[in-house]
């Protein structure tokens, strides 16, 4: 636990579970992580050596578990687009047998809530001996890949006791925002993207979309109500935050769920699709909401229910649920808040133990 720790963070109150005050709880880590990580300047505050590494480097490897992968996903496209740098985003449990070719000046990113994943603490190891640099992203600053790495981020989001993860996923995507833009100007790059402000524009957007949980409780009772499966569609970021609920939804509960792009759907997996198949499909990002729609045509001409979550702006009629406008880099923050009250929601109109579902662990210290 971290010093910052006070009773509330691990007591309940009076919800009913954890996740339910974890997912509420968003809105105000992201608030945290603005004021944790600015100057009296109003600056990005970050460890030197971190600006320093980061700029040094000629590609970034991220290696993570599970949701945290799923954050991963979308770092790359904030460092590659804001900063400028190729990143290689990877599985831990791969990449130890399985290790890519190397740049010449690799930096390392362990992106881990526990910071005690077995599988990403090997390939520390691992890539320690060979001699590279690293730097881990975590929840709690004295585990053992915030100890070993040579820099620490930390992602202020308080105890995350439900097993599933929320606030972590929304603060790691915050934090890497912020690393993002600060390797941006120190390597001289013109940004337009202000993060703490557009930050504080999603941690409003989130806060609004927390208070609409009788909506998104109905949208779980009628799209999933026995249903053994549901897919979710996206392309660009809003495939990533498909991976992202679609793990959800499984891991709390047990619906077989599958997150795929868009644009894979005529491959193979519309073969899946029957009357009434659930499928959640994702329309934040102007650039590929026309192709977006054709999908969800294409899986309702062979019958499917489909739930369509839009943003403001870019919304249709006949949308399901429509989330505020934030800026297209950071939609994911806000798109991702629906999707886990959608799981809550069906996994609890199914009894099942939201905090502690069956055959999971919340850190899994063995590989
Ligand atoms: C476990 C948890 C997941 C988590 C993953 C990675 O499987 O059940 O919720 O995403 O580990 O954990 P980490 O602590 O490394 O982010």
């Amino acid at each position: 636990f971290t010093a910052e720790l006070d009773a509330t963070d691990i007591e309940k109150g009076t919800y009913p579970h954890f996740m339910l005050k974890e997912i509420d709880e968003q809105p105000f880590v992201i608030r945290k992580i603005i004021q944790e990580y600015k100057n009296e300047n109003d600056e990005i505050k970050l460890d030197l050596d971190i600006r320093q590494a980061m700029k040094n480097c000629d590609r970034i490897y991220i290696i993570a578990a599970g949701t945290s992968y799923h954050a991963g996903l979308l770092g790359k496209q904030f460092i590659e687009k804001l900063a400028n740098i190729p990143v290689e985003v990877h599985v831990a449990s791969e990449f130890s047998y399985n290790m890519p070719l190397l740049s010449e000046k690799p930096l390392f990113l362990f992106i881990s809530q526990s910071g005690e994943t077995a599988d990403s603490r090997s390939v520390l190891v691992q890539i320690k001996e060979l001699g590279h640099p690293a730097l881990t992203l975590t929840n709690v600053p004295g585990s053992t890949l915030s100890r070993e790495a040579n820099y620490t981020m930390h992602l202020h989001a308080g105890p995350e006791i439900a097993v599933a993860s929320t606030k972590a996923y929304t603060a790691q995507m915050a934090v890497l925002a912020i690393l993002a833009v600060d390797t941006a100007r120190a390597k001289g790059l013109e940004l337009e993207f202000d993060p703490m402000q557009e930050l504080g524009i999603a941690a409003n957007a989130m806060e609004a979309l927390t208070d609409q949980k009788e909506e998104l409780e109905e949208l779980a009772r009628e799209y999933l109500p026995t249903t053994r499966n549901c897919f979710f569609i996206g392309r660009s970021v809003d495939h990533y935050v498909g991976l992202e609920g679609s793990l959800k939804l499984k891991e709390i509960s047990y619906i077989q769920a599958e997150g795929f792009a868009g644009g894979e759907l005529k491959h193979g997996t519309i073969a899946l699709i029957e009357d009434g198949t659930p499928v959640i499909a994702l329309a934040t990002q102007e650039n590929v909401n026309y192709s977006i729609r054709g999908n969800v045509q294409e899986v309702e001409a062979r019958g499917a229910n489909s739930l369509i979550i839009s943003m403001k702006g870019l919304d249709k009629e006949g949308d399901a649920f429509v989330i505020p406008y934030v800026h297209h880099l950071l939609t994911p923050l806000v798109s991702v808040i629906p999707l886990q009250l959608i799981s809550y929601y069906a996994a609890l109109h199914r009894d099942c133990d939201v905090d502690k579902p069956r055959n999971l662990a919340k850190s899994v210290t063995v590989e």
